[in-house]
């Protein structure tokens, strides 16, 4: 073996390249070293908020001017066109995608129009559209609005809760203009996730919890947990006001909160077929993500439907909330490892068994309704129908809990599971007894199954005048829609000065 002194007196002109590469190598590592420093002061800069606008400002554009990237990603909301298997941002119609439907919520607004959830940015298109809200008187109290809007803080900071859900939703038209955005979930000061809806706040209270002592990663899911709730109005707080109610006070299972309703003997609607006394699931993404495996290992909502993106070297929250079926890369694979198609497919066999049985409890739910309608017109009495409209309402909750999330079947599979086939038996129990009575009453025999093969069929069945409702809402949307944006542009318009 030679010595590096000899090698180099043999060969000098290696010595120049050892002392050249080194030269380079340290040039290098410096321009990273400043490439880096630089980065972090950018990132400091792009984080830190010169507030120029009021703590509530409703325009996400005014947020946009100092966080354009989280804005930009926000505005992808817009975006409708990605589709998978059971959900996505297009607009699908959950009636016609499922008539049976029509016939559960028969006497319900939510029998004449249901669509599947869309992007943020379309909150407030959606509920201005939707036939549910109507058109001038709404049936609908300004309670609607409650999830729909960074105005909804706004209002709330002026006038205390009570006062902005009272009167009828079209009263507040005109302030209720800009959809889902920043304000909703930050605090505009420190830029923090904020709690801004009190339902929440009020919800840890009745449970003898405070929100405020909520760890950062439960926080990112408690922001979503102000709307991607179940909720109902309470009419009896407040004289003359809906009452914007979670309703956890035994806590958050489906059993937990019929039990709470069932005390408070509250129903949303006496079914318009069967008579019993309904209870409206509504979106209880929340309750249910938490019995599932991922809310048990700490997953937050936020970690899979706004993971970290990077660009320009820079690691930002994604805000374009979607289906993680569109983004797996950075929803899923930062923490598993398997391949694109092999988590579709899980989340895929999931939803397709969970909705294989909730489809079986779904059309039985239409034979009770039908077949109960059959036992009222047959002359049975409300003593001996009692136990079987318990029934019915306890099945249909069940069913409409785990149907109306509509990411539930992957969040939490086995827990969902456990609802449908609590929900099919207990529908079934009210049809053996409805074969019992009905034969008392005479009728031996098979009630026949509607034919509810289409949505308008199935409108017709349970009797709606679909013209007037559509007539309505079309007077509405060219007759007073462009008053309320004329006046809200007016309003705006002086927030600049
Ligand atoms: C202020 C109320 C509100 C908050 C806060 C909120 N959402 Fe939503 N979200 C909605 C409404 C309303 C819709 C339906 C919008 C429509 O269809 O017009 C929706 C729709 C969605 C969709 C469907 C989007 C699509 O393109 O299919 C996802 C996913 C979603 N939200 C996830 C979340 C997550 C995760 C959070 C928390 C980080 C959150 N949301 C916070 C009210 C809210
Ligand atoms: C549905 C709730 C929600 C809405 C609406 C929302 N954000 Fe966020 N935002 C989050 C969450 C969750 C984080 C992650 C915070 C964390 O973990 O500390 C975040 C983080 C941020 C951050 C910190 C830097 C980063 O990217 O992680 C900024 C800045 C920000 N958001 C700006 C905005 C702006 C601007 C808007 C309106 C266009 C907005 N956000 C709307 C939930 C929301
Ligand atoms: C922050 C980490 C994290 C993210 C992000 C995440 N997971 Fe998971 N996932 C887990 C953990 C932890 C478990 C539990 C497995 C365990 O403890 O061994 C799990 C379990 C699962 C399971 C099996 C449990 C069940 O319910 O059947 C599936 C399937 C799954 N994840 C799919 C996904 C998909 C699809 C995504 C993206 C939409 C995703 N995960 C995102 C951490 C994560
Ligand atoms: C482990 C990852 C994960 C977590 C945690 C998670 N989700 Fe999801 N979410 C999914 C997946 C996967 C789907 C199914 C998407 C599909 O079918 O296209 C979904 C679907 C949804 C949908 C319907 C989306 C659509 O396209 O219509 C909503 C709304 C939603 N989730 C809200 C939430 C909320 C709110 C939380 C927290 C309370 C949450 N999710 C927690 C992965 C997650």
């Amino acid at each position: 073996m030679k010595s590096i002194q000899e090698i180099l007196k043999e060969k000098p002109v290696l010595g120049w390249l050892i002392f050249i590469a080194t030269v380079v190598l340290v040039f290098l590592l410096g321009m990273l070293a400043s490439s880096i420093v630089q980065r972090r002061a950018e990132a400091v800069f792009a984080y830190t908020p010169e507030v120029t606008f009021s703590e509530n400002e409703p325009r996400n554009s005014k947020w946009g001017e100092l966080f354009p990237r989280e804005y930009n990603s926000y505005l992808k909301t817009a975006d409708t066109t990605f589709k998978s298997k059971y959900n996505g941002s297009t607009m699908v119609d959950m009636l016609e995608e499922s008539p049976r439907m029509v016939v559960l919520w028969a006497g319900y607004l939510f029998s004449r129009d249901y669509n599947q959830g869309r992007g943020h940015y379309y909150a407030i298109e959606d509920i201005q559209k939707t036939l549910r809200t109507g058109g001038v008187p709404s049936p609908q109290p300004n309670t609607c609005w409650a999830c729909k809007s960074p105005d909804v803080p706004r209002l709330i900071s002026q006038t205390g809760p009570a006062e902005f859900y009272r009167g009828t939703w079209d009263t507040k038209g005109p302030e209720v203009v800009n959809p889902i955005g920043c304000a909703d979930c930050h605090d505009s000061k420190t830029m923090n996730l904020r709690i801004s809806r009190p339902a929440l706040i009020e919800a840890f209270e009745a449970r003898g919890m405070d929100i405020s002592k909520a760890t950062h990663q439960e926080m990112r899911s408690l922001v979503c947990a102000q709307c991607h709730v179940e909720y109902y109005f309470n009419k009896n707080m407040t004289e003359g006001v809906q009452y914007l109610v979670f309703p956890w006070k035994n806590g958050t299972t489906a059993e937990d909160i019929e039990k709470y309703y069932d005390e408070i003997e509250f129903s949303d609607w006496t079914h318009a077929l069967s008579r019993a006394p309904m209870i409206k699931a509504q979106h209880p993404d929340y309750e249910i993500y938490l019995t599932g495996i991922h809310a048990s290992r700490g997953v937050s909502c936020a970690d899979c439907h706004m993971p970290f993106i990077s660009e320009g070297g820079i690691k930002f929250t994604d805000h374009h909330l979607q289906s993680p079926l569109n983004n797996i890369s950075n929803s899923c694979q930062v923490c598993h490892r398997e391949e694109t198609e092999e988590l579709i497919r899980d989340v895929y066999s999931r939803q397709d068994k969970l909705i294989e049985n909730r489809d079986i409890l779904e059309t039985l739910l239409v034979r009770c309704h039908v077949e109960a309608k059959t036992a009222w017109d047959l002359g049975a009495g409300e003593e001996q129908m009692k136990d079987i409209l318990t029934d019915i309402r306890r099945a249909q909750w069940r069913w409409d809990f785990s149907a109306a999330g509509h990411g539930s079947s992957f969040h939490s599979p086995v827990e969902l599971g456990r609802l449908i086939s609590g929900g099919i038996a207990v529908a079934q129990e009210a049809r053996v007894k409805l074969a019992r009575l009905l034969a008392t009453l005479g009728h031996n025999r098979e009630v026949s199954y509607p034919d509810i093969s289409t949505k308008a069929k199935a409108q017709d069945f349970i009797g709606l005048d679909m013209k007037k409702h559509n007539d309505d809402k079309k007077i509405f949307l060219e007759t007073v829609l462009p008053g309320w944006v004329k006046e809200a542009t007016e309003r705006e318009k002086s927030y600049d000065h």
